[in-house]
């Protein structure tokens, strides 16, 4: 009698950082939980919960697929000669970037789609209070300067939104929900029905001109870096306001205070900055007309890691299916 061989379970392993926060780290319970929640490829997987580098050399001597923040890449496919697939808790990669570590045939998922709840709501908010000029109340009261600046109702104004994945259709949605114009700058020009007119990244300046308002949701590559500056401002209404939920690095932030200081720039929301976290002496910090969140914008504070997991196992699914990941990260253009 010939026995059968047994599958073998496919090893997954997800590294948490120590350092990192609460909201962003798979703890045991919130494992067990995606794993009742996902009974069937739940049976099908053997995970190692990791904190660090404390078991990644053993680990990785099984692992085919990875869950993770960021990973050692020097040497990967020597040290972790099964791993097939890296799935990123970030929607943004670019701390991996360049991919030229990437072994070929090993696949990078990220985190895109799971932030759009928490997207729309401080968008709509950011958008309220720079046509209110919440930011610019914000320095006045700071030093006790009583100064009327009165505003019409946001309905009608323009938004560009630089950037329409789904952070950005996000984005776009909520702003024209709220009865705005919106333009879209995308790498494909293809159309979104949350965006009225749609242009590619070669026609930034005419998505631009003379909007109210625009929206940083692009992501950081050699291509985006210090992508908006003194022209772009300029290109803009006098006055506008500007949000940025990107990264630091698509704004040259010495324009940035320069707009501000000026009034060519009547407010700006920054949830991003480059260093993070910004450091005490930036010149940001006293910068009159601007509001800095740090980098909370779009994470659900009780929700993240569950579902980041959901998107893991339903990806889990589909690579036991031997079906097609999805938000593959596509290593030539960084995101
Ligand atoms: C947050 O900035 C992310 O990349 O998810």
């Amino acid at each position: 009698m010939t026995s059968r061989p047994i599958k073998e379970k496919v090893a997954v392993h997800i590294k948490n950082n120590r350092a990192g926060e609460l909201v962003f780290r798979t703890t045991a319970d919130r494992l067990a939980r995606a794993r009742q929640r996902h009974p069937e490829v739940s049976s099908r997987i053997d995970v190692c919960l990791d904190w660090d580098l404390d078991n990644f050399d053993r680990s990785m001597e099984r692992a085919e697929v990875m869950m993770t923040w960021d990973l050692p890449t020097d040497g990967l496919q020597q040290r972790a000669p099964r791993l097939k697939w890296i799935h990123v808790i970030g929607a943004g990669v670019e701390h991996l970037a360049p991919f030229d570590w990437l072994p070929p045939g090993m696949t990078v998922t990220r985190n895109s789609g799971i932030h759009l709840e928490k997207t729309r709501e401080y968008v709509g908010m950011g958008l309220q209070m720079l046509n209110n000029h919440v930011p610019k109340f914000a320095s006045d009261q700071r030093r006790r300067d009583w100064k009327p600046v009165y505003s019409t109702p946001i309905k009608g104004k323009t938004v560009s939104v630089v950037g329409v994945g789904k952070m950005g259709e996000a984005s776009a949605q909520v702003a024209k929900s709220m009865g705005l114009r919106v333009r879209g700058v995308r790498r494909t020009g293809r159309p979104s029905r949350y965006v009225h007119t749609m242009y590619t990244p070669e026609e930034i300046d005419a998505a631009l001109d003379d909007a109210d308002f625009v929206i940083l949701n692009m992501p950081l590559t050699p291509e985006t870096e210090n992508l908006i500056g003194e022209k772009q401002f300029a290109a803009l209404r006098p006055g506008a306001g500007l949000i940025n939920l990107a990264r630091g690095g698509v704004l040259d932030h010495v324009a940035l205070v320069s707009a501000l200081d000026r009034g060519i720039l009547g407010g700006a929301i920054l949830d991003v900055t480059t260093p993070e976290p910004l450091p005490p002496d930036s010149k940001l910090w006293h910068t009159p007309n601007l509001i800095i969140t740090p980098h909370v914008s779009s994470d659900d504070d009780a929700n993240y890691t569950d579902l980041t997991l959901d998107l893991l196992f339903r990806n889990l699914g589909r690579y036991l299916e031997g079906r097609p990941l999805i938000n593959r990260v596509r290593p030539k253009l960084g995101y």
